[in-house]
């Protein structure tokens, strides 16, 4: 690793030393539950942020995938038998090789499949955390599996050439381009140039499943990119995100993959959904998750008017919200929208609209997205159910996103389609 790219190796130590030191005396049946689901959680990434400034993390490209991105990721691997190689070629604290393991668990205990998971790091610290964290995951888990992990480059590990899965958050940070570079010159983001050296080892039919900056699937600089990258790659899946977390300001999707036998001329450039050239759904709505969630929102404060997507009137109006329950936290004042946030492709709409017409202060539970209107109010909201209810949209979303979850991103990201006069009924 280059020294300009060095956080303070002070810092790495102590990263690396709160979890290699404890594991010295380690004893399972000793370590309480809640310690062992922090270390396998959240942990590595806050104590990252907390050890290495925001400065520092950005040069080395080092964000940490939480626990429900990461298991979106691992999702392909869910069902897989045989013999399963999940490789991460920029492996960090081991977060995504840690969901490839919950996610390879029943099939492991059943023996329908054998698991190797192999991590790549260029900051040794971090791969001595994501070994030890590995070795927990599979004595919690009490799986029979081969872990190895080591320190080195990523772009060219062999590694990801024995891979039947490729689980890759790479490093986003502005590297520059190879001379020989097909699709750009210059300086260009860093996932672009991982990912394009990773897919040129991949071997055939092997899956690939990354995060990547929203920037690779939307900017007209990335048009090369896409095409070179389809022309190895079967693309299956451009999912839209969002922001990655609520610390690192950066809008990603998820690229789902299977490398080709042969390359394919022309790259489908289609087959990437496309940002909107007029206005959006977020540029006419604050798109939001609801936030309550119930179980875990202290039963505390004043009692509120509760919305759940319990009883959805699809397509109506919800004039007095029945349920409350007390809440201290965000609250949304009607008319807005609101749309349940599980949706299968399968279904006739992907986004189910209903608008909220209470005037007090409502609380939203978390399985609904929230979108109220910047401008316009009721006639706004009628608008917006017109769009959601028509084909265009519909198909859109289909191409979106193809999990069971909408996703703030996609909804905001929703071109404004005009569905041929729009409602304005009260
Ligand atoms: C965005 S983080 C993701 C870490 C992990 N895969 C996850 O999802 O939590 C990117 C990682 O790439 C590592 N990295 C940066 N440049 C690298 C390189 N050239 N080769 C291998 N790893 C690299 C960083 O140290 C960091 O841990």
């Amino acid at each position: 690793m280059k020294g300009d790219r060095l956080p303070s190796a002070r810092a790495l130590a102590e990263f690396r030393d709160i979890f290699c030191d404890a594991h010295t005396e380690f004893a399972l049946d000793r370590c309480p539950e809640h310690e062992l689901a922090r270390v396998l959680d959240g942990q590595a990434s806050a104590e990252l942020r907390r050890l290495v400034s925001l400065t520092d993390r950005r040069k080395l490209g080092a964000f940490f995938t939480p626990h429900e991105l990461a298991d979106r990721l691992a999702e392909p691997l869910r069902g897989a038998r045989g013999k399963i190689v999940v490789v991460d070629t920029s492996c960090g604290a081991g977060d995504l090789l840690l969901a490839a393991a919950r996610a390879l668990a029943p099939a492991i205990q059943r023996a329908t499949a054998t698991v190797h998971l192999y991590g790549v790091d260029i900051v040794p610290e971090f791969v001595e955390v994501a070994a030890w964290r590995l070795e927990l995951q599979r004595r919690v888990l009490n799986l029979d599996l081969e872990v190895r992990t080591r320190c080195g480059e990523g772009r060219s590990a062999p590694e990801a050439a024995s891979a039947t899965h490729v689980l890759l958050n790479p490093p986003f940070a502005s590297v520059q381009s190879a001379d020989d570079c097909a699709w750009a010159g210059g300086t260009v983001n860093g996932a672009a140039d991982f990912l394009d050296h990773t897919v040129a080892r991949l071997a055939p039919a092997s899956r690939l499943s990354a995060l990547l900056p929203d920037v690779l699937r939307s900017g007209a600089r990335y048009r090369q990119w896409r095409r070179v990258m389809g022309e190895s790659l079967d693309i299956e899946e451009t999912t839209i995100l969002g922001q990655f977390d609520q610390w690192a300001d950066v809008d990603v999707f998820l690229l789902g993959a299977v490398r080709r036998a042969q390359p394919s001329a022309g790259g489908a450039p289609e087959s990437w959904v496309q940002e909107a050239s007029g206005p959006t759904v977020g540029s006419r709505f604050h798109v939001s998750v609801g936030p309550v969630v119930h179980f875990r929102a202290p039963d505390s404060g004043p009692r509120r008017p509760y919305l759940t997507a319990k009883d959805f009137p699809t397509w109506g109006t919800i004039r007095t919200v029945a349920r409350d329950r007390r809440f201290i936290g965000r609250l949304h004042r009607g008319p807005f929208v609101v749309i349940p946030r599980t949706s299968r492709p399968e279904e006739p709409a992907r986004a189910r609209g209903a608008i909220v017409a209470d005037h007090r202060q409502v609380a939203v539970d978390n399985h609904l997205l929230v979108l109220s209107p910047l401008d316009g109010g009721i006639d706004e909201c009628h608008r917006l159910l017109a769009v959601l209810r028509s084909e265009a949209a519909n198909a859109w979303l289909n191409r979106a996103i193809r999990c069971r979850h909408l996703t703030v991103g996609a909804i905001a990201s929703l071109p404004w389609i005009d569905a041929g006069g729009s409602r304005h009924a009260g």
